[in-house]
C-alpha cells in the first residue's frame, strides 16, 4: 500500500530557517509513522525557483538565475540532510521533467476548454506575486504593504469561476479534505463569495516555464509550483497524493486553485490538505525585516537535531500558531529529554549492566500494571500521531516514562539486589525486564520524532536491526528478547547549561547569518555581526536592532531597470521636508501607519504609509521625513493619503526612511 505526502516546495529567494524546517520535520515524522504502519511511503519536498522575486534576488547577488537557484536549492537540500529528513524526492521547478509536466497540465486544461486568452491591467505585488484586486496605481499591497506596480499584459486565463460549485461539492462530500476544521471554514467562506478567473501566464517575467507556442508567456508561479507534486513522481503510479502539508498562509492555493486545475485537466485530486499554524519567535512573526529569524543549524550544533524536532512537535499544537524561544527550547530539552527520557534510559541500562552483567533477564513478561499502561499509551499515542496531534502523542508517551520512573522508585531494585530473601532475584529480574521493555516501546514510539537519539538507545538496547524497521505490531508488550546482550551505555542527552547553550546558539546564529549573506552575494552589515548587547539576531522583542538598523544589503542601483528621464521630468516631482506630528496604526492593516505630517503648509498632510513593519509609531513622532507632496491624493482603508513618504526599499522590501545628517527646515524642497 502506498502513501504519498508532500511538503511545500520552498522559495529560493531566502535560505532555510526553522519555519521551513517545521513543516519538513512534521512531514518526516508522518513519513516515519506511515512506514511504521506498513505503507510504502514517498515524501516529496523541493524548491520553487521561478518568478520575479528570484529574478531580482539573483540580480542582486550578481549571479545568473540558474547559478543563484542552484546555490540556494543546494542549501535547502543540505539543511534536510543535517536535520535527518528522509526526503525521497527533492524536486526543483527548474528541472526539465517538471517543465514538461507543467506544459502538459496546461494543454489538458486548454483542450478541455478551461483556458482562454485575454488582456489584463492591474496592480501587481511583485513580492507576493499576486494581482491586488480593486487597487489603484500606487496603492500598497494589502498583504505586505509594499507599493504595487501597474501591469498590463496579455494573459491566458484559467476559468476558476466554473469550479465554484464543484469545489463546494468536494468540501461537502469529503469533510476532511481540508484540515484542521478552522482552515476548512476559511476556505469554504472564500469560495462561497464567488471565484474570479485566474490569470495563469505572465508576459512581464522571463524567468519561468515557457508556454508552448507562446514565446513571450511564462507560467504564473503557482500554476508552475503546485504541479511539482505530480512531476516529482511522474510515471511512478504514486499520484494522487495522500497528503499535502503546508503553512496556513498558502492553504487557498492548495485547497482552491490546485483542485480546480486538476478537475479541469481530469486528473485525480489529492486526498487531504493539512495546513498548520505559524511558528513565531517569542510570539512575534519571524521576518527578515524584524531580524528575528531563527535557523536550525545553530540548534543542531548545540543541542542536536532531535532537540529541535522534539521541541517543535511537543511545544506547538500542530494546526495552531506556536512560539519558539531559546529559553523554552533549553527548558524542554533539560526537563523532558535529559531528565525524562535520558534518565530512564541510562538508569535502566546501567542497572542491567550492574546487576545482570548486561544481559536482559528472563522473566514472565514483567509487571502487569506497567504492561497495561504501556499498551494503553501505545494505542493512544498511535492514534494521536495518526491525527497529526504530535504534542498529545508525545505528552502521552511521557506518561509512560513517568509511570516507569515511579515503578522503579517503588520497587527499589538497588534494595532487591542486596536482599538475602529467596524471591528477591526473581523480583529484581521482573523489575529490570519491565523497565527495559517499557524503554524499548518508548524508544520505538519516539523514533518518529527523535530518530537519531532513538537509534542510539536502540543500539544500547542491543538490537542489530535499525529502529526504523519496527512496525506497529512490534509494539505489543513483551517482545524485548530475553537474554539479549545490551550494548555499551553512554548518555544520550547530556544536561545543558542554559546560559552557555543559549549564548552558543546566538553566536552560531551570527555565523550562519554571515554564511547566508555570502550565499546571497551580500556582505553582512556590521551591526548584525555584534554578539554583545543588544543581543544579535535572533533578538528579543524588547531590543530589536532591525527596527533601527538596515537588515540585508540595499539593492544595487538598478539603473538598467528604468529608462532615463529629463530634468524636466524630475522637476515635476515635488519633494518636501516634513515633520511627523503623530502616527498611529491602521485598523485591520498591520503593515500600514497613518501619519499627520507638517510640510510647512497651513494644513497638515494625512499620509498612509506601508512602513509599520519597520517603524513603531513612537519612533516617528518628531522625525523629519521626505514627502512627495504633489501625488494625487487617494483613499486607503478609508483614510485619505495626501502624499508619499520616501524610503529606500531594501532587499525583501523593508523600508528605511530617507533622512538628513544636517539640520533642515520643514517645507524645504528637494531638487
Ligand atoms: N513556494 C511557495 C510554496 C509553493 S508549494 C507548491 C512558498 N514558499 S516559502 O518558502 O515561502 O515557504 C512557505 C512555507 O514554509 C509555509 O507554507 C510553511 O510550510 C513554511 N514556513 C515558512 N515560515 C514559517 C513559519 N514562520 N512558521 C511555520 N511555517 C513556516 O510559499
Amino acid at each position: 500500500m502506498k502513501y504519498y505526502l508532500t511538503t511545500p516546495i520552498y522559495y529560493v529567494n531566502a535560505a532555510p530557517h526553522i519555519g521551513h524546517a517545521y513543516t519538513t520535520i512534521a512531514g518526516d515524522t508522518i513519513r516515519r509513522l506511515k512506514r511504521m504502519q506498513g505503507f510504502d511511503v514517498v515524501m516529496t519536498t523541493g524548491t520553487d525557483e521561478h518568478g520575479q522575486k528570484i529574478e531580482r534576488a539573483a540580480a542582486a547577488a550578481g549571479k545568473s538565475e540558474q547559478e543563484f537557484t542552484d546555490v540556494i536549492s543546494g542549501e535547502f537540500r543540505r539543511q534536510w540532510e543535517i536535520l535527518g529528513i528522509e526526503a525521497d524526492r527533492f524536486e526543483r521547478t527548474t528541472s526539465k521533467r517538471h517543465e514538461r509536466v507543467v506544459q502538459d497540465l496546461f494543454q489538458r486544461c486548454l483542450d478541455r476548454g478551461y483556458v482562454y486568452k485575454g488582456d489584463y491591467t492591474g496592480q501587481y505585488c511583485v513580492f507576493d506575486e499576486l494581482y491586488v484586486t480593486d487597487a489603484k496605481p500606487g496603492d500598497p499591497c494589502p498583504d505586505c504593504g509594499r507599493t504595487t506596480e501597474t501591469v498590463t499584459e496579455e494573459n491566458y486565463y484559467f476559468k476558476l469561476s466554473a469550479f465554484q460549485q464543484k469545489l463546494l461539492d468536494l468540501y461537502e462530500s469529503q469533510p476532511d479534505f481540508i484540515l484542521p476544521e478552522s482552515r476548512r471554514n476559511e476556505v469554504l467562506a472564500f469560495v462561497k463569495q464567488g471565484l474570479s478567473d485566474l490569470s495563469i501566464t505572465r508576459t512581464t517575467i522571463k524567468w519561468g516555464i515557457p508556454v508552448p507556442g507562446e514565446e513571450k508567456h511564462v507560467f504564473y508561479v503557482w500554476f508552475d509550483a503546485l504541479t511539482t507534486y505530480i512531476s516529482a513522481v511522474d510515471g511512478e503510479g504514486l499520484w494522487p497524493a495522500d497528503l499535502h502539508l503546508m503553512g496556513k498562509e498558502i492553504v487557498r492555493f492548495h485547497a482552491v486553485f490546485w483542485p480546480a486545475f486538476l478537475m479541469a485537466a481530469d486528473i485525480p485530486l489529492p486526498k487531504r490538505i493539512f495546513a498548520h499554524g505559524w511558528l513565531l519567535f517569542e510570539n512575534d512573526k519571524m521576518s527578515k525585516s524584524r531580524g528575528n529569524i531563527v535557523r536550525a543549524t545553530p540548534i543542531h550544533k548545540t543541542l542536536g537535531t532531535d532537540a529541535l524536532r522534539y521541541f517543535l512537535l511537543r511545544e506547538v499544537v500542530f494546526g495552531q500558531d506556536g512560539s519558539f524561544s531559546y529559553d523554552a527550547l533549553v527548558g524542554r530539552y533539560n526537563s523532558d529529554l535529559a531528565n525524562g527520557l535520558g534518565n530512564l534510559a541510562s538508569r535502566t541500562l546501567s542497572m542491567i549492566h550492574q546487576y545482570r552483567g548486561g544481559v536482559v533477564p528472563e522473566c514472565e513478561c514483567g509487571d502487569q500494571r506497567i504492561a497495561q499502561i504501556a499498551t494503553d499509551v501505545t494505542s493512544s499515542a498511535l492514534e494521536f500521531y495518526d491525527r497529526f496531534d504530535f504534542s498529545r502523542a508525545l505528552e502521552t508517551i511521557w506518561g509512560l516514562i513517568a509511570a516507569v520512573d515511579k515503578y522503579i522508585v517503588e520497587q527499589a531494585p538497588w534494595k532487591l539486589a542486596k536482599s538475602e530473601e529467596n524471591i528477591a532475584p526473581a523480583q529484581l529480574d521482573q523489575v529490570l525486564y519491565t523497565a527495559v521493555e517499557a524503554l524499548r516501546i518508548v524508544t520505538a514510539l519516539l523514533s518518529l520524532v527523535i530518530p537519531e537519539s532513538a537509534a542510539k538507545i536502540w543500539m544500547q538496547l542491543g538490537f542489530g536491526e535499525p529502529v526504523n524497521r519496527i512496525r506497529t505490531a512490534d509494539l505489543h508488550w513483551g517482545q524485548m528478547p530475553q537474554k539479549q546482550t545490551l550494548g555499551v551505555v553512554s548518555p544520550i542527552f547530556p544536561r545543558a547549561d542554559a546560559k552557555a547553550s543559549i549564548d552558543q546558539m546566538k553566536r552560531l546564529e551570527i555565523e550562519e547569518l554571515a554564511h547566508q549573506y555570502a550565499l546571497l552575494g551580500k556582505t553582512m552589515p556590521p551591526e548584525e555581526a555584534m554578539p554583545a548587547t543588544p543581543a544579535p539576531a535572533p533578538v528579543t522583542s524588547a531590543n530589536k536592532p532591525a527596527q533601527t538598523a538596515a537588515p540585508g544589503g540595499a539593492k544595487p542601483a538598478a539603473s538598467a531597470e528604468f529608462s532615463q528621464i529629463t530634468i524636466d521630468d524630475f522637476i515635476k516631482v515635488d519633494m518636501r521636508v516634513g515633520i511627523v506630528l503623530d502616527a498611529a496604526p491602521v485598523k485591520g492593516a498591520d503593515k500600514l501607519l497613518h501619519l499627520h505630517v507638517d510640510i510647512g503648509e497651513p494644513q497638515l498632510r494625512s499620509i498612509v504609509a506601508g512602513i509599520a513593519m519597520a517603524y513603531k509609531p513612537e519612533q516617528l513622532v518628531g522625525r523629519k521625513v521626505v514627502i512627495v507632496a504633489n501625488l494625487e491624493p487617494r483613499k486607503l482603508r478609508g483614510l485619505i493619503s495626501q502624499g508619499m513618504i520616501v524610503a529606500a526599499s531594501l532587499e525583501g522590501g523593508s523600508p528605511v526612511l530617507a533622512s538628513f545628517l544636517e539640520s533642515v527646515p520643514v517645507g524645504a524642497r528637494l531638487k
